[in-house]
């Protein structure tokens, strides 16, 4: 491992983190799903392209009904994706390229075939085997009637009614996700024994760090009281107070997590918070608690420039008062590719690099979700290939996350792109992807792949990219430009219809081509010094 050249400073302050979704990153085993070895055989591909992490989403023991995001057990390796051998060869390579591994936690939820919840299931209501999970009797005078008014995110109540050892309809369950993850109790004593062990195990073989799935989510109030019927958000990128989330008791939680995590050397933990509240998010990165947050504002800003100002004044926001470095965020395994969400073809992949330079140009740490780098869309998919538990628990009213999460395709052309050496892959990568692969883009100046990697090589070296704060520009309308504190260092967007003039200063890099004029056309980004 290289030491860190600024040792005054924790190794992640202004890290790029590179969230490989594990399924569809590289198969190494030819079953059409990605995998441990997969990731180990493109190390060195992600070194050229200048990452200092990798948040690999849950790689253990899961029935995968979600994914990977229900587990068995979480001090395992699903067979899917490799062993523990293989896991531990993954970690000391990519430390041998100067790369960090970060895991996927999920505390919050385990599969419904875990041993816990089998037990829970043969054992009687009251029992200390149900008081591990969420048990609770129905409403109305059968109890046939959940025992709230909770949704779960992926449709219908966030309540399953179980049959009991006896035969008859019993109690009910509460599961804010699939009926399959059923939520912990985080009262529970063992439950919480059980998560530092699970800490302890992986930090002992070396990991870097953890993403903290459901960061907000954890704990739940007490008597599990209804919230106000419009107030749920359903959707990633909801906002406002939902009963279901963000309680003061969360807190507990992370502080456990930290005081564990902080028996080991520069380990980083990052939480998945979907509070939008600056104030209240700020309160999970507190000098005892996480020491990251995914801020998520980005994801959901459209491309305006006041709004996309305003989603990173905000992120600064929340994290000042804490003192926590803030995070950034275009996507992710959850929420529409950027390209897409900006209107797809020609004008979304110009505004997604757009985008893409005004992220990296920030203080801060940055997370690019694999294939974010590569300009890729998310994909139509038509009924049969969705495997998102989504479209089945929300009526196929729902068409759930799987376009987001299709291979990467890395050479050649379909099926495989070389991928996988299966026929198909878990999801299909469409058929007119041969221009997006890493193959195509490696030597084409002009493609996003080379965009990304000369503004992460930038970032690394340029004298610009210093201090945490930045000062806003006085801009065209539709137009915003910041300016990195103590630097010359500048990053302007055009948002507008019309070309803009550029700021002071000499072009570093810009996300498409300036008009023959020299001005900025719109929908691009320009970072000059
Ligand atoms: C998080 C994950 C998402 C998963 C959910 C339940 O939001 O990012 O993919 O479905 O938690 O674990
Ligand atoms: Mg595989």
């Amino acid at each position: 491992m290289q030491t860190s050249p600024r040792p005054d400073r924790s190794w992640w302050s202004d890290a790029v983190c590179y969230q490989v979704y594990i399924r569809s990153f590289a198969d190494s085993d030819a079953d059409g799903v990605g995998d441990l070895g997969g990731i180990l055989s493109r190390l060195g591909y992600l070194e050229l392209l200048g990452v200092d992490a990798l948040w690999i989403t849950p790689c253990y023991r899961s029935p995968m009904v979600d994914h990977g995001y229900d587990i068995t057990d979480p001090r395992d390796i699903d067979p899917m994706f490799g062993d523990l051998a293989s896991f531990d060869a993954l970690v000391a390579a990519s430390h041998e390229h100067g790369i960090r591994v970060i895991l996927d936690l999920v505390p919050n939820h385990t599969s419904n075939q875990h041993g816990w919840f089998r037990a829970a299931l043969g054992a009687a209501p009251g029992s200390p085997e149900r008081s591990r999970y969420h048990f609770r009797y129905g409403r109305g005078a059968d109890g046939s009637q959940p025992p709230n008014n909770w949704p779960s995110q992926f449709g219908g109540p966030a309540w399953t009614r179980i049959v009991e050892p006896h035969g008859r309809p019993g109690q009910w369950y509460l599961h804010l996700f699939a009926p399959a993850q059923p939520d912990l109790n985080w009262e529970h004593p063992e439950v919480r024994a059980d998560l530092e062990k699970t800490l302890r195990f992986w930090l002992d073989r070396g990991v870097d760090g953890f993403r903290i799935d459901v960061a907000h989510g954890i704990a739940k109030p007490d008597g599990l009281p209804d919230g106000e019927p419009g107030g749920f958000a359903l959707t990633e990128g909801g906002s406002g107070p939902d009963a279901r989330f963000d309680h003061d008791q969360v807190h507990e939680v992370h502080r456990m997590i930290r005081s564990v995590t902080d028996e080991y050397r520069d380990r980083v933990l990052i939480g998945e918070i979907w509070v939008s509240d600056d104030d209240r998010f700020g309160r999970y990165l507190r000098p005892d608690e996480l020491h990251l947050g995914f801020n998520f504002r980005l994801t959901t800003a459209p491309f305006d420039a006041a709004e996309i100002r305003a989603a990173i004044e905000h992120s600064l926001a929340a994290v000042a008062a804490v003192g926590a470095p803030p995070t950034w965020t275009l996507s992710n395994h959850d929420v529409a590719r950027p390209v897409t969400r900006f209107g797809g073809g020609p004008n979304g992949s110009a505004r997604a690099r757009a985008l893409a330079l005004v992220e990296l140009g920030l203080p801060g740490v940055v997370f690019v979700y694999n294939g974010e780098e590569l300009g890729l869309p998310s994909a139509e998919l038509p009924d049969e290939a969705l495997r998102d538990p989504v479209w089945e628990r929300s009526g196929r009213t729902r068409r759930g996350r799987d376009a987001h999460r299709i291979p990467l395709p890395w050479e050649g052309g379909p099926p495989g792109y070389g991928f996988t050496d299966a026929g198909p892959s878990w999801l299909p990568i469409p058929n007119d992807w041969v221009g997006l692969t890493v193959e195509a883009q490696l030597e084409d100046t002009a493609s996003t792949l080379s965009l990304y990697r000369h503004a992460l090589q930038l970032r690394r070296s340029h004298p610009g990219f210093v201090g945490g704060s930045l000062e806003w520009y006085g801009a065209p309308a539709g137009c915003c430009a910041y300016r990195r504190t103590g630097t010359t260092f500048v990053c302007a967007l055009n948002t507008s219809a019309e070309p803009v003039p550029l700021p002071p200063g000499e072009v570093l890099l810009c996300s498409g081509r300036l008009t023959d004029d020299g001005r900025l056309p719109p929908g691009t980004a320009v970072w000059l010094a």
